[in-house]
């Protein structure tokens, strides 16, 4: 498999990773002024999943083709783009492929976007050199953006008081390091550090710059709903633990959650960021 399909994760990708109201159109409006992109510009999406980049892009008029592993995700998006007054469905276009072998032809685009995506690709060079090929020779971005919360690396570790869902994450990161296993970050798959990708661009010929294009307050959740999700194996980074690790692990959660935790569920807020690491080629 070139990446990881999220077949299994299309029926509550949207209510477990979905923004607040306003916030996907929030970073579709910083980032085309950002770029300056107008219609007529094509966007290309790598990984464009259910749609929760593309969606406002789309409604908005803009000519977006959307690619992804995962039938079952893109169907999903499908389906919201056959709702009565979705949008601009005539400039929208999605279809099954893979990063790695892009079915498009030399200078399609003059834009692409990857969210949450490279991490989950083994041969993540290979990507973007299909992405180099697909995009236009000059006058082209590539933009790789991720949620982030707003806290410093580090913080979790640090910090004595720390609200009750992120003390659920802190202890799930204990318990999983303890077992052997390494802590779950948001994009821990394969690691890629900002560094390498900023130097890689650059012996593509591009200039690269980081920007946050937006910060924004996150669902309300309670450590028992953060610990239901790791249950669940809602997240991609555990998907592939054994099984009896997994079960070991949530044992000893529960017990956290019902002896150590002061307050299971109490939902709580935290603010995130929309970061980009953007590459542009003159
Ligand atoms: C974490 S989701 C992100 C979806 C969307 N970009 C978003 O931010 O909501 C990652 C998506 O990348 C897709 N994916 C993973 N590896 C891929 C590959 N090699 N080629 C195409 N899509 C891939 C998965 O199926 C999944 O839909």
């Amino acid at each position: 498999m070139p990446g990881v399909s999220f077949d299994r994760a299309a029926n509550y990708y949207d209510a477990t990773r979905g923004y607040t109201e306003g916030v996907a159109e929030r970073i579709r409006d910083a980032l085309t002024d950002h770029i300056g992109a107008t219609v007529t510009t094509r966007f290309l999406e790598l990984g464009v999943g259910t749609g929760r980049i593309a969606l406002p892009f789309i409604q908005a008029g803009y000519n977006y083709t959307g690619i992804d592993l995962s039938r079952a995700m893109l169907n999903v998006l499908q389906t919201k783009l056959r709702q009565p007054g979705a949008g601009v469905r005539l400039r929208a276009w999605l279809c099954q492929a893979d990063v790695t072998d892009l079915p498009f032809a030399a200078a399609t685009f003059e834009v692409i976007l990857g969210v949450h995506v490279l991490h989950l690709v083994n041969d993540w060079q290979q990507a973007l050199r299909e992405a180099r090929r697909v995009l236009h020779p000059s006058g082209a971005w590539m933009i790789l953006g991720y949620d982030e919360g707003l806290r410093e690396p580090g913080d979790l570790d640090r910090s004595e008081s720390l609200p009750p869902p992120l003390q659920a994450q802190k202890t799930w990161n204990s318990i999983l390091k303890e077992m052997g296993y390494g802590a779950r970050t948001g994009r821990s798959r394969i690691q890629i550090s900002d560094e390498r990708l900023h130097t890689h661009f650059h012996e593509l010929g591009a200039t690269t710059e980081a920007v946050c294009l937006t910060t924004y307050a996150r669902p309300a959740i309670s450590a028992r709903d953060v610990v239901n999700r790791y249950r669940e194996r809602i997240y991609s980074s555990d998907w592939n633990r054994p099984d009896d690790i997994h079960n070991e692990a949530i044992r000893r959660i529960e017990r956290w959650l019902a002896t150590e935790c002061a307050a299971p569920d109490e939902p709580a807020t935290e603010m995130g960021q929309f970061t980009v690491l953007i590459a542009h080629w003159d």
